[in-house]
């Protein structure tokens, strides 16, 4: 370790770190309206930058300590080392990957010079991430800068064409909660011009004013609980739906108190208490939660080779129940929410990212209800199963497929307990299915139940031979009575063999 390390710090990581935001520069080419690092690109005494050794030490012992995934921003990232052509952040691409980060990108507002796209060093990143607010100059460019849609625009294709991962990044304001002519709602528009442009993946943060220092520096972009409600439950169906080609990450933001005390293990959700990730600044500041950005609250502080643990009231855990789960607690403070109850500002249910997966969050801390994913290329049918499903209070649909290769997807991702899907679907066999999901899960690959006409009787010796008793029934006809039977017995069958 380059660093000495308070025994409280090392503690209280443990074994659990997971991911590194490196905020290596404290300065931006633009002015959004909504920017929570507002105070630090505003006006600084001193340094601006993250000094190059420094960064380098940290992510050395950050990921001795277990870190696998590194973000680098700020501030604006691709100013880090600007007069020397960004030696210093393309230097650091090229360390973190020689020192074995898994994962490693970069946040940018995509205003840099086109050629950094060209250098050896960017191409290693394994992720671009642009930040856009809108689908469209005239809503962006309002909130972050005449001109910058056009300039991100030009970067991003220049990246997709040479074949970089894109994400985009979008906070949810006002504006996009409004609806177009045709009454589609502009953050729908949003995913549609994402996936119009071939990115990978859209990732939304959310601008509520929740009693948080930031409050006060962010802006008026914000949007009521009630709308936010709403839309969430019409994007959230989307995504349940299948309706989108790209995986979404959107913040459910709230939740009411009866849903919460259902499972507060899962909505319980905090970066500070499960010490997966750190955020480290160039003046010295390391942090758990980035609703404390621009406040004098953090766990720590590096400086002359040393981390050490802050030990007064600053620190940010101190407000903290570490080892109760309860609602997001930097937000939960003024409880002014009435029958809502705020989440982690990452508590984005069923993400596609590394470490929610990791973790297994949606997977490890369900509420003891059977998880069930559904198979079926007629939404109709589809439909029908999942409302069957529903009417039971002891089982929850996990996720939704419509297609042979998406089907054995979700079953890595979600790790159902229970499948219904169809035998035939148009790209794969479920012969495939359960080949490849023995192959990936062996003993912990789920209980499938095929939805078949017919089924040669050499075709069921091959799939008893793949999957033995993991393929529980054939079903010809998949109507309520026959779904919930189904799953009626197996829950009986589960309760008797943990007696
Ligand atoms: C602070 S920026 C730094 C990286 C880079 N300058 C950029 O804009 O992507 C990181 C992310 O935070 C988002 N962001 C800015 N202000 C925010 C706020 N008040 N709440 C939530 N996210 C915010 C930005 O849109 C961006 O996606
Ligand atoms: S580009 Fe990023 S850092 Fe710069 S003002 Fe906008 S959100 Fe803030
Ligand atoms: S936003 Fe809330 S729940 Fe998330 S890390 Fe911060 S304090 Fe914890």
């Amino acid at each position: 370790m380059y660093f000495k390390m308070d025994k409280e710090f090392t503690d209280y990581f443990g074994k659990n770190l997971r991911q590194v935001f490196l905020y290596l520069v404290d300065d931006c080419n633009l002015r959004c309206t909504q920017c929570l690092y507002k105070l630090e690109i505003g006006f600084q005494m001193h340094k601006k930058e993250m000094d190059y050794e420094d960064a380098v030490k940290l992510i050395s012992d950050f990921r001795e300590m277990g870190a696998i995934k590194l973000t680098l921003m700020g501030g604006e990232p691709t100013l880090y080392g600007i007069k020397e052509h960004n030696k210093p952040l393309l230097d650091l691409i090229k360390k973190s990957k020689e020192l074995g980060y898994e994962y490693v990108r970069i946040d940018t507002n995509g205003q840099f010079d086109s050629d950094l796209l060209d250098q050896p060093e960017f191409k290693m990143l394994d992720e671009i991430t642009f930040s856009i607010d809108g689908p469209t100059p005239e809503i962006n460019d309002p909130i972050r800068g005449q001109g910058s849609f056009e300039k991100f625009l030009k970067n991003m294709r220049k990246a997709k064409e040479l074949g970089y991962n894109i994400n985009i990044t979008t906070c949810i304001s006002k504006e996009l909660i409004k609806r177009d002519e045709n009454g589609n709602l502009y953050l729908d528009r949003m995913i549609k011009f994402a996936e119009d442009e071939g990115i990978e993946k859209i990732n939304f943060h959310n601008l509520f004013k929740t009693g948080v220092p930031r409050d006060y520096f962010s802006g008026n972009l914000d949007i009521s609980i009630e709308e936010w409600s709403k839309v969430w439950k019409e994007i959230k169906t989307k995504i349940q739906n299948n309706e989108y080609s790209i995986p979404v990450r959107i913040p459910q933001s709230f939740t009411t108190k009866e849903e919460f005390d259902k499972n507060p293990r899962y909505y319980g959700y905090c970066s500070c208490k499960n010490g997966s990730r750190i955020l480290a600044h160039p003046n010295g500041m390391i942090r758990v939660c980035s609703l404390m950005i621009g406040t004098p609250y953090a766990i720590a502080r590096y400086y002359d080779n040393k981390i050490v643990w802050d030990k007064s009231p600053t620190n940010e855990l101190q407000a903290h129940k570490m080892h109760e789960d309860t609602p997001c607690t930097n937000q939960y403070k003024k409880n002014k929410f009435g029958k809502y109850i705020p989440l982690c500002v990452s508590f984005k249910p069923q993400q596609n990212e590394i470490i929610w997966k990791q973790l297994g969050w949606e997977t490890n801390n369900q509420d003891g209800k059977i998880r069930i994913l559904v198979a079926y290329n007629d939404k109709t049918i589809q439909d029908d199963i999942i409302n069957s499903i529903n009417s039971l209070n002891y089982a929850n649909v996990v996720g939704i497929a419509a297609e042979g290769l998406d089907t054995y997807n979700k079953i890595i991702d979600l790790k159902p307990e229970l499948v219904f899907t169809k035998y035939n679907m148009d790209d794969t066999s479920g012969l495939d299915i359960l080949k490849k999901t023995k192959e990936k899960l062996k003993e912990d690959m789920p209980v499938f139940n095929f939805i078949v006409n017919e089924m040669p009787e050499d075709q069921l010796q091959d799939m008893m031979n793949v999957a033995g008793d993991k393929i529980n029934c054939l079903i010809t006809n998949p109507d309520k009575k026959r779904i919930t039977g189904i799953i009626k017995d197996y829950k009986e069958y589960i309760e008797f063999q943990n007696k």
